[in-house]
Protein backbone atom coordinates (compact mmCIF):
# COMPACT_ATOMS: atom_id res chain seq x y z
CA UNK A 1 0.00 0.00 0.00
CA UNK A 2 3.25 2.19 0.07
CA UNK A 3 2.63 2.69 -3.56
CA UNK A 4 -1.09 4.54 -3.29
CA UNK A 5 -0.85 7.59 -5.77
CA UNK A 6 -3.56 9.50 -3.81
CA UNK A 7 -2.07 8.89 0.22
CA UNK A 8 -3.97 8.88 3.52
CA UNK A 9 -3.93 12.29 5.26
CA UNK A 10 -6.76 13.57 6.60
CA UNK A 11 -7.23 15.80 3.45
CA UNK A 12 -7.24 13.55 0.82
CA UNK A 13 -10.19 11.33 3.82
CA UNK A 14 -11.99 14.59 3.14
CA UNK A 15 -11.91 14.78 -0.92
CA UNK A 16 -12.84 10.63 -1.02
CA UNK A 17 -16.34 11.72 0.70
CA UNK A 18 -16.76 15.31 -1.48
CA UNK A 19 -15.25 12.85 -4.10
CA UNK A 20 -18.28 10.16 -3.92
CA UNK A 21 -20.94 13.02 -3.20
CA UNK A 22 -19.88 14.76 -6.26
CA UNK A 23 -19.94 11.76 -8.78
CA UNK A 24 -23.23 10.30 -7.26
CA UNK A 25 -25.38 11.05 -9.91
CA UNK A 26 -23.68 9.39 -12.29
CA UNK A 27 -21.98 6.54 -10.50
CA UNK A 28 -25.30 5.26 -8.84
CA UNK A 29 -27.78 6.61 -11.85
CA UNK A 30 -28.00 2.67 -12.72
CA UNK A 31 -27.21 0.96 -9.56
CA UNK A 32 -30.01 -1.48 -7.97
CA UNK A 33 -29.33 -3.37 -4.93
CA UNK A 34 -33.14 -3.18 -4.17
CA UNK A 35 -34.04 -7.08 -2.62
CA UNK A 36 -29.76 -7.62 -1.89
CA UNK A 37 -28.96 -7.99 1.68
CA UNK A 38 -25.46 -8.73 2.46
CA UNK A 39 -23.04 -6.50 0.57
CA UNK A 40 -19.27 -6.97 -0.05
CA UNK A 41 -17.33 -3.65 -0.89
CA UNK A 42 -13.65 -3.69 -1.27
CA UNK A 43 -11.66 -0.77 -1.29
CA UNK A 44 -14.09 0.79 0.65
CA UNK A 45 -12.10 3.48 2.19
CA UNK A 46 -13.16 6.14 4.21
CA UNK A 47 -16.50 4.20 3.35
CA UNK A 48 -17.63 7.48 1.10
CA UNK A 49 -19.70 5.08 -1.19
CA UNK A 50 -20.46 2.59 1.62
CA UNK A 51 -22.65 5.80 3.29
CA UNK A 52 -24.35 6.38 0.38
CA UNK A 53 -25.22 2.71 -0.12
CA UNK A 54 -26.61 2.44 3.10
CA UNK A 55 -28.58 5.34 2.38
CA UNK A 56 -30.24 4.33 -0.39
CA UNK A 57 -30.14 0.77 0.48
CA UNK A 58 -32.39 0.47 4.00
CA UNK A 59 -32.24 -3.70 3.69
CA UNK A 60 -28.07 -3.77 3.51
CA UNK A 61 -25.79 -4.48 5.41
CA UNK A 62 -22.17 -4.14 4.29
CA UNK A 63 -18.97 -5.48 4.42
CA UNK A 64 -16.21 -2.79 4.19
CA UNK A 65 -12.75 -4.49 3.26
CA UNK A 66 -10.15 -2.35 2.49
CA UNK A 67 -5.84 -3.05 2.68
CA UNK A 68 -5.37 0.04 4.95
CA UNK A 69 -6.25 0.44 7.99
CA UNK A 70 -5.62 4.30 8.09
CA UNK A 71 -8.72 4.64 6.26
CA UNK A 72 -10.26 1.98 7.77
CA UNK A 73 -10.38 3.93 11.24
CA UNK A 74 -11.59 6.88 9.26
CA UNK A 75 -14.80 4.61 7.69
CA UNK A 76 -15.46 3.57 11.29
CA UNK A 77 -15.60 7.00 12.44
CA UNK A 78 -17.54 8.00 9.49
CA UNK A 79 -20.23 5.43 9.35
CA UNK A 80 -20.38 4.72 13.47
CA UNK A 81 -24.27 6.40 13.05
CA UNK A 82 -25.00 3.25 10.77
CA UNK A 83 -24.14 0.58 13.55
CA UNK A 84 -24.17 -2.79 12.91
CA UNK A 85 -25.27 -2.50 9.27
CA UNK A 86 -21.76 -2.33 8.87
CA UNK A 87 -18.46 -3.48 9.35
CA UNK A 88 -14.83 -3.99 8.71
CA UNK A 89 -12.22 -6.14 7.67
CA UNK A 90 -8.54 -5.11 6.92
CA UNK A 91 -7.45 -7.29 4.15
CA UNK A 92 -5.69 -7.17 0.60
CA UNK A 93 -8.38 -7.99 -1.50
CA UNK A 94 -6.57 -9.69 -3.97
CA UNK A 95 -6.20 -12.50 -1.31
CA UNK A 96 -9.33 -11.69 0.56
CA UNK A 97 -10.67 -14.72 2.43
CA UNK A 98 -14.05 -14.59 4.11
CA UNK A 99 -16.29 -16.97 5.58
CA UNK A 100 -19.20 -15.28 4.07
CA UNK A 101 -21.21 -15.52 0.57
CA UNK A 102 -22.71 -12.29 -0.45
CA UNK A 103 -25.77 -11.44 -2.71
CA UNK A 104 -24.07 -7.83 -3.84
CA UNK A 105 -20.44 -6.52 -4.24
CA UNK A 106 -19.29 -3.04 -5.15
CA UNK A 107 -15.78 -2.03 -5.78
CA UNK A 108 -15.18 1.57 -6.98
CA UNK A 109 -11.91 3.23 -7.92
CA UNK A 110 -10.19 0.59 -6.71
CA UNK A 111 -9.12 -1.77 -9.67
CA UNK A 112 -6.72 1.20 -10.90
CA UNK A 113 -4.46 0.75 -7.51
CA UNK A 114 -4.07 -3.08 -7.83
CA UNK A 115 -1.09 -5.03 -9.59
CA UNK A 116 -3.60 -7.69 -10.73
CA UNK A 117 -7.36 -7.03 -10.93
CA UNK A 118 -8.31 -10.00 -12.46
CA UNK A 119 -7.16 -11.33 -9.24
CA UNK A 120 -8.99 -9.08 -7.02
CA UNK A 121 -12.14 -9.95 -9.32
CA UNK A 122 -11.70 -13.69 -8.98
CA UNK A 123 -11.40 -13.66 -5.10
CA UNK A 124 -14.56 -11.15 -5.75
CA UNK A 125 -16.48 -14.18 -7.20
CA UNK A 126 -15.61 -16.70 -4.82
CA UNK A 127 -16.89 -14.70 -1.77
CA UNK A 128 -20.96 -14.59 -3.82
CA UNK A 129 -23.64 -16.36 -3.91
CA UNK A 130 -25.63 -17.44 -7.40
CA UNK A 131 -27.63 -14.50 -8.32
CA UNK A 132 -25.81 -12.41 -6.95
CA UNK A 133 -25.30 -8.64 -8.36
CA UNK A 134 -22.14 -6.93 -8.81
CA UNK A 135 -20.96 -2.74 -9.87
CA UNK A 136 -17.54 -2.13 -10.32
CA UNK A 137 -16.74 0.89 -11.49
CA UNK A 138 -13.24 2.62 -12.87
CA UNK A 139 -11.53 5.47 -14.03
CA UNK A 140 -10.30 5.62 -18.53
CA UNK A 141 -7.94 8.06 -18.33
CA UNK A 142 -6.96 8.01 -21.91
CA UNK A 143 -10.53 9.56 -22.43
CA UNK A 144 -9.58 12.79 -21.13
CA UNK A 145 -9.77 15.00 -24.12
CA UNK A 146 -9.14 18.99 -23.54
CA UNK A 147 -9.10 21.84 -26.24
CA UNK A 148 -8.01 24.40 -26.79
CA UNK A 149 -4.30 23.39 -25.56
CA UNK A 150 -4.15 23.56 -22.06
CA UNK A 151 -0.83 21.45 -22.33
CA UNK A 152 0.23 22.23 -18.59
CA UNK A 153 -2.89 20.12 -17.47
CA UNK A 154 -2.13 17.20 -20.38
CA UNK A 155 1.52 16.85 -19.56
CA UNK A 156 0.45 16.54 -15.83
CA UNK A 157 -1.90 13.83 -16.47
CA UNK A 158 0.08 11.55 -18.80
CA UNK A 159 3.14 12.10 -15.64
CA UNK A 160 0.40 10.67 -13.15
CA UNK A 161 -0.94 8.10 -15.20
CA UNK A 162 2.51 7.09 -16.52
CA UNK A 163 3.04 7.11 -12.27
CA UNK A 164 0.69 5.09 -11.53
CA UNK A 165 1.55 2.87 -14.03
CA UNK A 166 5.14 2.27 -12.54
CA UNK A 167 3.46 1.97 -9.03
CA UNK A 168 1.74 -1.07 -10.53
CA UNK A 169 -1.65 0.66 -10.89
CA UNK A 170 -3.92 1.00 -14.32
CA UNK A 171 -5.04 4.08 -14.79
CA UNK A 172 -6.82 2.90 -18.13
CA UNK A 173 -8.62 -0.46 -16.68
CA UNK A 174 -11.87 1.17 -17.11
CA UNK A 175 -11.28 -0.46 -20.86
CA UNK A 176 -10.47 -3.45 -19.62
CA UNK A 177 -13.41 -4.14 -17.32
CA UNK A 178 -15.38 -6.04 -19.89
CA UNK A 179 -12.66 -8.17 -20.44
CA UNK A 180 -11.44 -8.76 -16.85
CA UNK A 181 -15.36 -9.16 -15.87
CA UNK A 182 -14.99 -11.77 -18.45
CA UNK A 183 -11.97 -13.73 -17.92
CA UNK A 184 -12.83 -13.73 -13.84
CA UNK A 185 -16.24 -15.92 -14.44
CA UNK A 186 -18.53 -13.06 -14.69
CA UNK A 187 -20.38 -14.51 -17.27
CA UNK A 188 -23.45 -11.72 -17.57
CA UNK A 189 -21.54 -8.35 -17.66
CA UNK A 190 -22.48 -5.24 -19.38
CA UNK A 191 -20.61 -2.08 -19.29
CA UNK A 192 -21.67 1.97 -19.44
CA UNK A 193 -19.87 5.24 -19.59
CA UNK A 194 -19.83 8.02 -17.55
CA UNK A 195 -18.58 11.04 -16.95
CA UNK A 196 -17.60 14.78 -18.49
CA UNK A 197 -18.56 16.68 -21.26
CA UNK A 198 -17.98 20.58 -20.83
CA UNK A 199 -18.67 22.76 -23.82
CA UNK A 200 -20.52 25.77 -24.43
CA UNK A 201 -23.52 24.26 -23.16
CA UNK A 202 -22.17 23.55 -20.03
CA UNK A 203 -23.38 26.90 -18.15
CA UNK A 204 -23.02 27.03 -14.50
CA UNK A 205 -21.87 22.88 -14.22
CA UNK A 206 -18.11 24.18 -16.15
CA UNK A 207 -16.97 25.57 -12.45
CA UNK A 208 -17.80 22.91 -10.32
CA UNK A 209 -16.38 19.63 -12.72
CA UNK A 210 -13.35 21.96 -13.25
CA UNK A 211 -12.66 22.48 -9.31
CA UNK A 212 -13.39 18.90 -8.22
CA UNK A 213 -10.76 17.84 -10.96
CA UNK A 214 -8.59 20.13 -9.03
CA UNK A 215 -8.88 18.56 -6.03
CA UNK A 216 -8.08 15.12 -7.70
CA UNK A 217 -5.19 15.92 -9.49
CA UNK A 218 -3.50 18.06 -6.85
CA UNK A 219 -3.93 14.83 -4.56
CA UNK A 220 -1.54 13.03 -6.51
CA UNK A 221 0.94 15.90 -6.25
CA UNK A 222 2.37 15.18 -2.77
CA UNK A 223 3.43 11.42 -4.00
CA UNK A 224 4.87 13.10 -7.98
CA UNK A 225 6.91 15.55 -6.20
CA UNK A 226 8.42 13.13 -3.89
CA UNK A 227 9.50 11.19 -6.42
CA UNK A 228 10.44 14.41 -8.58
CA UNK A 229 8.56 13.41 -11.04
CA UNK A 230 6.87 17.53 -11.38
CA UNK A 231 8.33 20.59 -9.91
CA UNK A 232 5.85 22.81 -7.94
CA UNK A 233 5.47 25.31 -11.10
CA UNK A 234 4.19 22.26 -12.80
CA UNK A 235 1.37 21.31 -10.40
CA UNK A 236 0.82 25.18 -10.32
CA UNK A 237 0.57 25.66 -13.83
CA UNK A 238 -1.82 22.44 -14.38
CA UNK A 239 -4.06 24.62 -11.33
CA UNK A 240 -3.84 27.36 -13.70
CA UNK A 241 -4.97 25.49 -16.84
CA UNK A 242 -8.30 24.04 -14.71
CA UNK A 243 -9.21 27.50 -13.95
CA UNK A 244 -9.13 29.07 -17.71
CA UNK A 245 -10.68 25.78 -18.46
CA UNK A 246 -13.16 26.63 -15.41
CA UNK A 247 -13.74 29.90 -17.25
CA UNK A 248 -13.68 29.63 -20.97
CA UNK A 249 -17.30 29.06 -22.30
CA UNK A 250 -15.85 27.19 -25.09
CA UNK A 251 -13.40 25.12 -23.61
CA UNK A 252 -13.92 21.45 -24.16
CA UNK A 253 -13.34 19.01 -21.38
CA UNK A 254 -13.72 15.60 -22.14
CA UNK A 255 -13.82 12.32 -19.82
CA UNK A 256 -15.64 9.04 -19.49
CA UNK A 257 -15.29 6.68 -16.59
CA UNK A 258 -16.68 2.84 -16.85
CA UNK A 259 -19.34 1.05 -14.96
CA UNK A 260 -19.25 -2.87 -15.15
CA UNK A 261 -22.49 -4.46 -13.98
CA UNK A 262 -22.56 -8.38 -13.60
CA UNK A 263 -25.49 -11.10 -12.33
CA UNK A 264 -23.83 -14.02 -10.99
C1 LIG B 1 -9.40 5.80 -4.41
S1 LIG B 1 -9.75 4.93 -2.94
C2 LIG B 1 -11.48 4.62 -3.21
C3 LIG B 1 -12.22 4.36 -1.96
C4 LIG B 1 -13.72 4.18 -2.14
N1 LIG B 1 -14.03 3.07 -3.02
C5 LIG B 1 -14.33 5.45 -2.68
O1 LIG B 1 -14.75 5.49 -3.83
O2 LIG B 1 -14.36 6.42 -1.91
C6 LIG B 1 -9.04 3.33 -3.19
C7 LIG B 1 -9.03 2.47 -1.94
O3 LIG B 1 -8.62 1.15 -2.30
C8 LIG B 1 -7.83 0.65 -1.25
N2 LIG B 1 -7.02 -0.44 -1.84
C9 LIG B 1 -6.02 -0.35 -2.74
N3 LIG B 1 -5.55 -1.57 -3.04
C10 LIG B 1 -6.28 -2.45 -2.32
C11 LIG B 1 -6.29 -3.87 -2.20
N4 LIG B 1 -5.42 -4.62 -2.87
N5 LIG B 1 -7.19 -4.44 -1.37
C12 LIG B 1 -8.06 -3.69 -0.67
N6 LIG B 1 -8.09 -2.34 -0.73
C13 LIG B 1 -7.23 -1.74 -1.54
C14 LIG B 1 -7.02 1.85 -0.77
O4 LIG B 1 -6.55 1.67 0.54
C15 LIG B 1 -8.08 2.95 -0.87
O5 LIG B 1 -8.75 3.09 0.35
Amino acid sequence: MANYVHGFDPEEQLRLKEQAEFLAPMVYKEVDFSGCRQLLEVGSGVGAQSRILLERFPDLQITCVDASAVQLAQARINLASFGDRVRFVEQDGCVLQLVERFDAAFVCWTLEHVPSPIQLLVKLKEHLQPGARVYVTEVFNSSLYVSPGFSHLQHYVEVMSNFQRMIGGNPDVGIELGNLMTEAGFSACSTRFDGFYLDARSGEKRKAVTEYWKELLKSAAPALLAEGIVTPSAVQKMEEDLEKLGKDENAIFFYQFVQAKATL
